[in-house]
């Protein structure tokens, strides 16, 4: 199956903090490390992983975290080949701070991702149509989303819009998207809201499905993920598991949904599947490299019943 994937690509630097800092707080870290990411490419490489065929579309700096990033997509079976490599900006770069348990805060800087434009998502439409389903954040101008939407036949590919990071969407055609995954955060951003129980983020996800998205769901961590539908939602727990890092792991659900839909799977099985892919992505450091193979996500669930619905 074909996936394509619109997005960023960022070098990570990462810091381990024993406490994520308040406002006006200096915390000591421990080392400093560099790991490739970027939604965009993250979810890339976690579909070629999962065994898709996957292409990547995007923008990259003409330096050299450019070109290792292209390097490690493309070693992981990512076609690369439309991914541009721009003069006079630098390649998007994310500051990520890793708490003691595994959680982050990250501040990313765009740089090259910022110049993903219209026209090139235009150039990019008759490749980006022969996919089967099509991965899509928000690290890119909303403007770029917006001419994809736009652009795309009306039924076919699949799109999965991940709204990170959150910001208002009321400027793109909701109804071309098939399932939008904002997590808890992403979530309260674009609902308000703030509980954490099936049945609130049934009620507040109502709007969102007003404004035309087909299915969402709601990713939550350690509890799980929701499916808002029409009048309810369903909770899939967690697997438990230890948190080392969660940076990456909502790019491992994004895309183990994506490779399940597009082979024509159901919801119900895609979401059980993609949390168990984030399972396993939280237990390693780094974006890129906790990303997990399908013979890993296989063996793990061999291990593992999967938890009953909520
Ligand atoms: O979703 C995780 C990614 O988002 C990281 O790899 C980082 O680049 C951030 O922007």
């Amino acid at each position: 199956m074909k996936i394509a994937v619109l997005g960023s690509l960022n070098m990570d630097l990462v810091v381990e903090v024993d406490h994520l800092p308040r406002p006006g707080e200096t915390v000591l870290g421990h080392g400093l490390a560099r790991y490739p990411g970027g939604k965009g490419n993250n979810q890339a490489i976690a579909a070629a992983r999962l065994g898709a065929e996957v292409h990547l579309f995007g923008r990259v700096g003409k330096d050299a975290f450019g070109d290792e990033l292209l390097a490690v997509a493309r070693d992981a079976g990512v076609d690369v080949s439309a991914v541009e490599q721009v003069d006079g900006e630098a390649t998007g770069i994310s500051m990520i701070m890793v708490g003691p348990n595994g959680q982050n805060m990250i501040a990313y800087a765009p740089g090259a991702n910022g110049r993903v434009a219209e026209a090139y998502v235009t150039g990019a439409l008759p490749r980006l149509a022969e996919a089967d389903a099509i991965l899509v954040q928000l690290e890119i101008p909303l403007s770029a989303v917006a001419a994809l939407l736009h652009g795309l036949p009306p039924e076919r590919p699949l799109v999965i819009l991940d709204p990170a990071p959150a910001q208002d969407l009321t400027a793109l055609p909701l109804r071309r998207v098939d399932f939008l995954t904002p997590n808890r955060e992403e979530f309260a951003v674009l609902t308000g809201w703030s509980a954490s129980g099936v049945t609130e983020a049934g009620r507040a996800g109502q709007a969102l499905l007003d404004l035309g998205v087909r299915h969402l769901v709601v990713t939550a961590d350690a509890d799980g993920a929701f499916l808002v539908e029409r009048g309810g939602a369903t909770r899939f727990p967690a697997y438990p598991v230890e948190v080392v890092d969660a940076t990456g792991a909502g790019d491992a659900f994004n895309a183990a949904l994506a490779v399940k839909l597009a082979a024509g799977r159901g919801p119900y099985e895609a979401i059980g599947f993609a949390n168990a892919v984030a399972a396993l992505a939280v237990t390693r450091r780094g974006a890129v490299p906790a990303l997990p193979t399908l013979a890993e996500v296989q063996a793990f669930l061999s291990r593992r019943r999967s938890p009953a619905l909520g």
